[in-house]
């Protein structure tokens, strides 16, 4: 086994190391508890890091949606909030950034991004009609499905496989969605579901040739394309570094570009946008507009603010602004590549290439005599956690949930336990400290058995499900 010490990033690249274009004003202070207080803390927790108490946890990598730190900046537009209950200047201020940043014409906000999932998949999904995406994402899904809708994928097939190093491995199969729409005929198609990046696959890029293609493809057919933005950033930045004619474009102006070929978007400003919570549908379409500018007055609140507080859409017009510079993103992605250095020279099993906000680790090969039935992403989350404190999540088995017709697990290809990397809130340090507790997981990991399920809710089970080990 390699134990070579690991290559700084600038080493890695061969030119000189980034930074952070930031520094630090305040701190939230840090405990880690005792190994016998962890065991019992995740016993409680049913080996199900969803159900931990955050008290509980060292270095918090579950999720990068909510828990970016804010700048000094939209900390101050927070004091600007416009609490009125209608017309607030935040959703002014909100509406003019996104239109700027991602050149939609009508904006709807809503609290979060499922919020904006819910009504765009009422709004436009007739029951029976099938929804091609490049790979499901949880709440993206269900909403679909409760719609009525058909989810099918249609990413390419380099993408279910977390050892294939093709640089856009969330680009779109256009031969798997032209025989789907040949197959069902056109109008059974509600729309095509394109998320950059892709969570599920490891947050990988869509490629700007693959959108312009897609954009071809549908528009032969009549059929819109409507956008996850909710990483589209991240996304813009390996196009500027990997595909050809982007190296001197800025972040913003690809962000742009890329959304252009598309109708309309839905987004969890809680990832890309800098804000604790947030969310919003953009679309250019006045007859859609005005049927999802009703829908929200149902299920979030007045469409001038979605189920947000005035000082929330201020602080997401900033992070918008501050999410598309280039410095930005180049350290954001600089830190999940810097823990996947670490890691790959530990020959540890990790989805490569790297992506946008998380290290993917590969449980299939890191356990591969735990069965998927034994939940092996489940179980190293569990470990992790035992070992160091440090909180990570299932995206395997538990995640993909049942198919509902049959009543059987989805068994996804890809097994992997995210290490989710929140923006502009971790150091190196962490990162280092994270890579050490894995090798020690790795190092045990043929005395390590897998979990059985005792309990599954009905909906999203990953998020509440219980579990107890094997013996
Ligand atoms: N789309 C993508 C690609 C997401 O990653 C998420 C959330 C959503 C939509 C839903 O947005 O949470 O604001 O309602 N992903 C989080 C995660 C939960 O941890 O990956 P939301």
């Amino acid at each position: 086994m390699t134990q070579a010490a690991p290559l700084t990033m600038g080493q890695q690249f061969g030119r000189r190391s980034w930074a952070e274009p930031w520094k630090i004003k305040m701190v939230e202070p840090l405990r880690m508890i005792s190994r016998q207080e962890r065991q019992a803390a995740l016993s409680e927790a049913g080996y199900n890091t969803f159900l931990l108490r955050s008290d509980d946890v060292y270095i918090d990598l579950l999720t990068d949606s909510g828990t970016s730190a804010m700048s000094d900046r939209q900390w101050a537009g927070m004091m600007l909030g416009d609490e009125a209950y209608a017309g607030s200047r935040n959703y002014y201020n909100l509406e003019s950034a996104i239109q700027s940043y991602y050149g939609y014409k009508y904006i709807v906000p809503t609290h979060q991004g499922r919020g904006a999932e819910h009504l765009i998949s009422q709004a436009a999904i007739k029951p029976g009609q099938f929804v091609p995406g490049n790979m499901y994402f949880t709440t993206t899904r269900l909403h679909q499905e409760l719609a009525g809708g058909v989810f099918v994928d249609v990413i390419i097939d380099e993408a279910h496989d977390s050892a294939s190093l093709h640089p856009f491995k969330g680009d779109i199969d256009l031969d798997k969605l032209t025989a789907l729409i040949e197959r069902v005929g056109a109008d059974k198609i509600a729309y095509v579901s394109l998320a950059g990046t892709v969570n599920m696959a490891g947050g990988q890029p869509v490629s700007m040739a693959n959108v312009k293609a897609l954009r071809g493809l549908c528009d032969r057919y009549g059929i819109k394309i409507y956008l996850d933005a909710t990483r589209m950033a991240e996304n813009a930045f390996f196009i500027q570094e990997q595909e050809d004619g982007y190296a001197s474009t800025p972040i913003a102006a690809i962000l742009r570009e890329f959304c252009s070929y598309t109708d309309a978007a839905w987004m969890s400003a809680k990832k890309d946008s800098l804000v604790n919570i947030g969310g919003w549908l953009a679309v250019n379409d006045w007859d859609l507009f005005e049927e999802l500018r009703n829908l929200v007055v149902v299920y979030e609140g007045l469409h001038t603010y979605g189920g947000l507080a005035g000082r929330d859409m201020e602080a997401m017009a900033i992070g918008i602004a501050e999410s598309v510079q280039d410095d930005h993103i180049h350290a954001r992605v600089g830190q999940v590549r810097y823990l996947g250095a670490l890691l790959t020279a530990w020959d540890i099993p990790i989805v490569q290439p790297v992506g946008g906000h998380a290290i993917f680790l590969d449980a299939r090969r890191f356990y591969p005599h735990i069965p998927q039935a034994q939940f092996p992403a489940q179980t190293l989350a569990a470990e992790l956690y035992l070992d160091s404190g440090i909180r990570s999540m299932e995206r395997g088995v538990v995640s993909a949930g049942r198919n509902k017709e049959t009543g059987d697990h989805y068994y996804p290809r890809l097994e992997l336990t995210r290490l989710t990397i929140p923006r502009r809130v971790y150091t190196q340090a962490h990162m280092d400290v994270v890579a050490e507790a894995v090798k020690t997981v790795y190092d045990a990991r043929e005395r390590t058995r897998g979990l059985r399920m005792v309990y599954e809710p009905k909906y999203l089970r990953f998020f509440q499900a219980r579990f107890e080990r094997l013996e």
